[in-house]
């Protein structure tokens, strides 16, 4: 995408804008309009940010050997680097004289926000991936320092203790390696996420950890949480879905779409079992949980966590001809697309799988509420991001009116939802600063900060970072 797409969509964002401040509506909308205990956040994830990727007696996860496999990522791109969180989170004393190493955490600040969500590099805990291989003390330490510097800039810490990085077939550690997190961190960290993602997990064909977290949700519940009164959840992430028409076919084809990328996560931990789609379709294919499963699973969570990036158009499909090509792909028998006759659902995205469409958030949660027995929701992802082209003068990249319009659209449709009755309790955008986007590399930046990826990773405050910190003044 080039020039083209990026002034329509600055053209767009300005017109959106100007059409909110004409109503009346934008001038007067700031975190005053929320409730009072609504979290406004940015996330980040280790693998993403860190870097120091062999420093401080980290193991290798698979993510490290993934990336270094060349042509998995585009441009080879790696996380070895990353945005060199590790080193930059904070100005350590020997090197304050220094003027452009930044002090990552006290940006969050800078930006009036409530809480940093960030996640727990497994084999910086655990090298080798479990209890046996030891705890790596420096490890612990990094995240220690990290968490008393995000609660001393006034934020709380939202710690997502899973976010795909694990050594290879550590998932039967996983209880091990959340319990370790627990014990050294749930004195100062009260919002625990078990897992981010498993649908997305569960399709770039890692190994099916999904079920992993509940035995520490268990643990969790009976040991740490009487005294150390935190909330444990998880966050899934899904599209909204529009029927492609008004036939019950296309209908039934969305409840598929919803069931197969949130309700197979959900339906377990609300209802104890698959979405009945799910089961009807798939019979023996599906694994049906024992009673001891059901005991575990069905309740397991606090809050819910959800990641929203796009709406499709969804109609019906057949099944795939050949009987026996069993995917999720087949099974679903749906086909999203962005486009109905040629018209996108909402205005196409620099990542071009992604469709601005601020109203599917207030869908997606009011069928959350609606399906899950009004939990207590937090949007822990949504995001919109630009590209990475280095031709392009810094002082013009730092302009991401689009991102303006982006969070200020969404939150007012998270608005509308709270006011429909729906209890969402927060909202993260994705991501704090620009940062290796997976299979993307560096490609796509989503931050509010823009890392000047070709001068010693410099950080500059993108536009939105102010519009955000005017939105919350407090
Ligand atoms: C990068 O930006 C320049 C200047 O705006 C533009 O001409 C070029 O097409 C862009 N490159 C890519 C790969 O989109
Ligand atoms: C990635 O690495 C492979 C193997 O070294 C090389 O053939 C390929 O050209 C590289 N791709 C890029 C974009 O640099
Ligand atoms: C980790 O190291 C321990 C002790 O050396 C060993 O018993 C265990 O099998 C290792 N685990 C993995 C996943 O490599
Ligand atoms: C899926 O949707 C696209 C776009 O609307 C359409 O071109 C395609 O034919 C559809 N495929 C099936 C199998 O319905």
């Amino acid at each position: 995408m080039g020039t083209g797409t990026g002034m329509s969509t600055r053209i767009l964002s300005a017109l959106l804008l100007a059409a909110l401040v004409c109503k009346g509506v934008d001038a007067a909308f700031s975190r005053h309009s929320f409730p009072k205990d609504f979290v406004f956040g940015t996330g980040s994830a280790s693998y993403q940010y860190e870097g120091a990727y062999k420093e401080g007696g980290k193991g290798v996860s698979i993510w490290d050997t993934f990336a270094h496999i060349p042509g998995k990522i585009l441009n080879n791109d790696t996380g070895d680097v990353a945005n060199d969180f590790y080193h930059r989170y904070k100005v350590t004393e020997n090197c304050y004289w220094l003027v452009s190493i930044s002090d990552d955490v006290k940006l969050l600040k800078d930006m009036n926000l409530d809480a940093f969500r960030f996640s727990i590099a497994w084999t910086r805990i655990l090298p080798n991936g479990s209890l046996s291989g030891g705890i790596n003390k420096e490890g612990v330490a990094f995240y220690n320092n990290l968490i008393n510097e995000v609660i001393a800039n006034g934020l709380k810490p939202f710690v997502t203790i899973f976010h795909w990085d694990p050594q290879a077939q550590a998932h039967k550690d996983y209880a091990d390696f959340a319990e370790v997190c627990f014990r050294e961190f749930g004195d100062r960290v009260k919002d625990w996420t078990t897992f981010n993602e498993p649908w997305t997990y569960a399709m770039q064909g890692y190994d099916n950890g999904a079920f992993a977290p509940w035995p520490a949700v268990r643990l969790y519940r009976s040991k740490y949480q009487p005294s150390q009164h935190g909330q444990i959840g998880i966050t899934v992430v899904s599209h909204w879905f529009v029927p492609n028409s008004d036939t019950l076919a296309d209908k039934r084809a969305v409840q598929r779409s919803l069931d197969y990328m949130l309700g197979w996560y959900l339906d377990p931990v609300v209802h104890g079992e698959y979405p009945g789609t799910m089961r009807g379709y798939l019979g023996a294919r599906l694994p049906r949980f024992t009673a001891e499963q059901v005991k575990m699973v069905k309740g397991s969570y606090d809050f819910i966590g959800v990641n929203y990036y796009t709406t499709y158009f969804t109609s019906s499909a057949p099944p795939p001809k050949n009987g026996l090509q069993l995917s999720y792909s087949g099974d679903i028998r749906a086909n999203t697309s962005g486009y109905r006759n040629g018209v996108p659902v909402g205005e196409p995205e620099f990542v071009p799988i992604f469709f601005n469409s601020p109203f599917g958030l207030r869908e997606l949660l009011l069928y959350t509420d609606r399906r899950y027995n009004h939990p207590i929701l937090y949007v822990t992802e949504n995001g919109i991001a630009e590209e990475n082209n280095a031709s392009i003068p810094i002082k013009d990249a730092l302009k991401d009116g689009h991102r303006i319009s982006f969070h200020a659209k969404h939150l007012q449709f998270i608005n509308h939802a709270i006011r429909d009755g729906v209890n969402v309790k927060g909202y993260f955008t994705w991501t704090f600063m620009d940062c290796f986007e997976w299979g993307d590399g560096y490609l796509d930046r989503f931050g509010l900060i823009f890392i000047d990826r070709l001068n010693g990773l410099k950080r500059y405050r993108k536009q939105s970072s102010y519009w955000i910190e005017k939105f919350l003044k407090r």
